[in-house]
């Protein structure tokens, strides 16, 4: 056997909301990374449709939003053998149980997602309510990236604590259980800045913010136009010698779509107060249609063969399922309890 054969590569596993639309800043800040790791790791990644409900949600969208963030990730390139939902591989909820039962509830309080959200739905709902599933959302979390084995997590940094709370969780189980048997995964960081609001650079790029704040990777190329020439650059209260966060923001945008040969001119002229930024918004534009217009034109392609897509999600999750379940069983054996088939 070849040392690359997949048996031999490592494993990555991610999952992702499926929370509004796919935007530049989502897409540079973690699925093109998933795209890339595809070729060097072996890759499972998952819409995580039950962390979804630990927020207040509408049953009557649930579905779409989850089969909408799947066309968008097939639609950029992530391989259909790849992609599951989370809900066709229910093991994660009965793994994540049994972390519920070797993690402390002193370390799952400390977790400043929980407390970030919960001040969300404070300030949106009037009569606040705050589930069980989002104080236990990082348990579920290590779960769904336990079960594979994974030895590698793509995230952001926002990510660390659950993922520092996913180590303790195996290192516990396997203290439990008096063996070395879950890896401790580490987290795999991706290289770019986080892509800002091109209506207002002081907020990151978000869906939340309204459609005036994030550009679509599935734009049509006139909008994209649009929305990157109305671009806020400069205030005029930028020193000299400095590059305001619109413009930088401009940059990065460009060097992250691939780069272009007149950036670091841009740049010079930039610091020098001589840039047009007529010019540098055109070369953005061109540079971010020429990156997505072909994945506007593939999920065009896969909305009309729909079903097919939505057949092969199904059948790669059944194929996903099966490590799942292998460990779900094993580890049933292991805590000892009563596996239905043994
Ligand atoms: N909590 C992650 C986020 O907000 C999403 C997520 C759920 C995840 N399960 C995961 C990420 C497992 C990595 C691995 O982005």
């Amino acid at each position: 056997m070849s040392t690359n054969t997949p048996v031999n590569k490592k494993q990555v596993f991610s999952g992702m909301q499926p929370t509004g639309n796919l935007h530049l800043g989502r897409y540079f800040g973690a699925i093109q990374n998933w795209v890339h790791l595809q070729d060097k790791y072996r890759c499972i990644y998952c819409v995580v449709d039950y962390h979804a409900m630990t927020m207040p949600f509408e049953p009557k969208d649930l579905r779409q939003r989850v089969w909408n963030l799947v066309f968008d990730a097939l639609a950029v390139g992530v391989k259909p053998e790849n992609l599951f939902i989370q809900s066709m591989v229910p093991e994660h909820t009965e793994l994540a149980w049994i972390f519920n039962c070797v993690s402390s509830y002193g370390d799952v309080s400390r977790m400043s997602q929980f407390k970030d959200k919960s001040q969300q739905v404070n300030a949106k709902t009037k009569d606040a309510f705050i589930s069980t599933g989002l104080f236990a959302y990082p348990v579920l979390q290590a779960a769904d990236i336990l079960i594979y084995k994974a030895d590698f997590v793509p995230v952001g940094n926002d990510q660390d604590q659950h993922l520092e709370l996913t180590r303790n969780i195996a290192h516990r189980f396997n203290q439990i259980v008096g063996e070395e048997y879950f890896v401790l995964p580490e987290t795999l960081y991706t290289s770019f800045p986080k892509v800002l609001s091109t209506a207002d650079p002081a907020k990151k790029m978000s869906a939340s913010l309204g459609p005036k704040h994030n550009i679509s990777v599935f734009s049509d190329p006139d909008v994209i136009r649009k929305q990157i020439k109305s671009a806020v650059t400069d205030s005029g209260d930028t020193p000299a010698g400095k590059v305001s966060p619109g413009v930088e923001n401009l940059f990065s945008i460009l060097e992250a779509s691939g780069g272009h040969p007149d950036l670091i001119s841009f740049r010079e002229q930039a610091l020098a107060g001589t840039l047009q930024y007529g010019k540098l918004k055109e070369t953005v534009a061109d540079v971010v249609i020429y990156l997505t217009e072909p994945f506007r034109q593939n999920r065009l392609e896969i909305i009309e063969k729909k079903s097919s897509y939505e057949e092969q999600i199904a059948s790669s999750s059944e194929v996903i399922r099966k490590t799942a379940t292998k460990t779900l069983h094993e580890v049933k054996n292991l805590v000892g309890l009563m596996n239905v088939y043994s």
